[in-house]
């Protein structure tokens, strides 16, 4: 097996920031590879992605199990198979099991779309995080990267970049502001992560 540090990815959506990281490891910014996509949406734009790029995909939905001891035994045997240095989530809407994260203490990071701990936590995610951060009146938001535990958004941070909230925004301006920030932080803080 070579000696490059290996990224798994797990995404449920359109793949934004999976494909941004996965930019930086093609330009070499990032010493990885992303050896394999752990998606629960047979169609969304990560899986789309990870299959134009020859990337290894694994679909496995926890809603497609009778038993869940039988579903976090999957996940587990996947990532022992890719063995990661690295888990990256990237837009993933299910719950990471307890008994993954212990196996992988301080090697599974997420990132968020506000500036943890605020409008963080369990139905915190997507548009809804924009529409209170608008309706507020905060004059910053942004997005963080965390290591993940058991509570939803609640792990020790790794980084943050803000945003300034302008009076004329929308939730849809600040989300786009908010996504090309992730766009610059994830990489970079992937990278951080991987060199050290
Ligand atoms: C991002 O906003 C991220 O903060 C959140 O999920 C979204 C994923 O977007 N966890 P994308 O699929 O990477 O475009």
């Amino acid at each position: 097996m070579s000696t490059k540090k290996r990224i798994t990815v797990f995404a449920s959506g359109s793949g934004s920031n999976f494909k941004a990281i996965h930019k930086s490891v093609l330009n070499n910014e990032i010493p990885a590879s992303i050896t394999a996509l752990v998606s629960n949406k047979p169609q969304c734009g990560a899986v789309t992605y990870a299959q134009a790029q020859g990337i290894r995909t694994y679909l496995l939905s926890p809603d497609e199990y009778r038993q869940t001891s039988e579903y976090v035994q999957d996940l587990l045997n996947v990532l022992e198979d890719e063995s990661p240095d690295l888990i990256v989530l990237a837009g993933y809407l299910k719950k990471i099991p307890d008994e993954v994260i212990d196996r992988y203490p301080r090697k599974i990071i997420n990132i968020h779309p506000s500036l943890l701990p605020k409008f963080g936590g369990e139905g915190w995610y997507g548009m809804r995080v924009h529409h209170a951060v608008t309706e507020t009146g905060e004059s910053e938001s942004g997005c963080t990267v965390h290591y993940i535990n058991s509570i939803y958004d609640d792990g020790p941070i790794i980084a943050q970049k803000k945003v300034m909230v302008d009076k004329s925004d929308t939730p849809e301006s600040l989300a786009k502001k908010v996504q090309q920030k992730e766009h610059e932080l994830y990489p970079e803080t992937v990278r951080d992560l991987i060199k050290d």
